[in-house]
């Protein structure tokens, strides 16, 4: 079993207690900043990447009002059943959650899915820390995105070994030392970074794109 098969194994067990875990209140300051920043209008389409068990998804609704589109991918069935199960519960018509790999979403899968239309906001949440080839992913997320569309990008990074990296580490599975701010700025131009949260261990990137 390679290193993704054992991931998305553990998040299909840590699913059932995810939410306990990972609590929404713990995340909520960083995740209302950075859903602020996407600036969400009524009719937007949005991809969620990895939208796990749809955490972010009442935040969407309360500006899309259940209009637009949301795209929720992940690859764990379990974390999936637990969004699909919210977006019954709450009644959203305007959810989608596709099982995919995030390194395979490319310009093709977004003609299948939008024919000629592309994203106007992506959120890439607590995802990045952990997928392979990041650097990647963020290169076509961002392709995917309309003209002045934005991607928003909230993670930890913390460079040194300390117990909050050794935790997230072992109950998330990344790799918290990727220094993912450093590295949007120094690759595309219009970049915003705040790196304020949980003690400076926790930041948001905001990237518009540009042509
Ligand atoms: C820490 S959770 C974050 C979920 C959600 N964004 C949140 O903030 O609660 C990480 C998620 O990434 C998913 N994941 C890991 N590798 C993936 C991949 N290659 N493609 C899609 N999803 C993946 C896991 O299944 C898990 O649901």
């Amino acid at each position: 079993m390679n290193n993704q098969e054992q991931v998305t194994k553990y998040y299909d067990r840590f699913s059932k207690i995810y939410n306990l875990i990972s609590s929404k209140r713990y995340y909520h300051k960083i995740r209302q900043f950075a859903i602020n920043q996407l600036d969400i209008q009524k009719g937007d389409i949005i991809l969620n990447v990895p939208c796990g068990t749809g955490v972010n998804f009442s935040y969407f609704n309360n500006y899309l009002q259940n209009s637009g589109k949301v795209i929720g991918i992940d690859l764990s069935d379990g974390m999936i059943r637990k969004a699909k199960k919210m977006i019954h519960k709450k009644e959203y018509t305007n959810f989608e959650i596709i099982k995919k790999d995030v390194t395979t979403l490319n310009e093709s899968w977004r003609k299948s899915i939008l024919n000629n239309e592309k994203f106007d906001l992506i959120l890439c949440d607590l995802g990045l820390s952990g997928f392979p080839s990041w650097k990647s992913v963020i290169k076509n997320l961002y392709s995917l995105l309309k003209e002045d569309g934005k991607l928003v990008i909230f993670d930890f990074y913390i460079e040194e070994d300390t117990f909050r990296s050794k935790y997230i580490k072992f109950f998330g599975k990344g790799e918290v030392n990727r220094n993912i701010p450093e590295y949007v700025s120094s690759t595309y131009s219009d970049v915003t970074i705040n790196q304020s949260f949980k003690k400076g261990d926790m930041f948001v990137a905001t990237i518009i794109k540009t042509t």
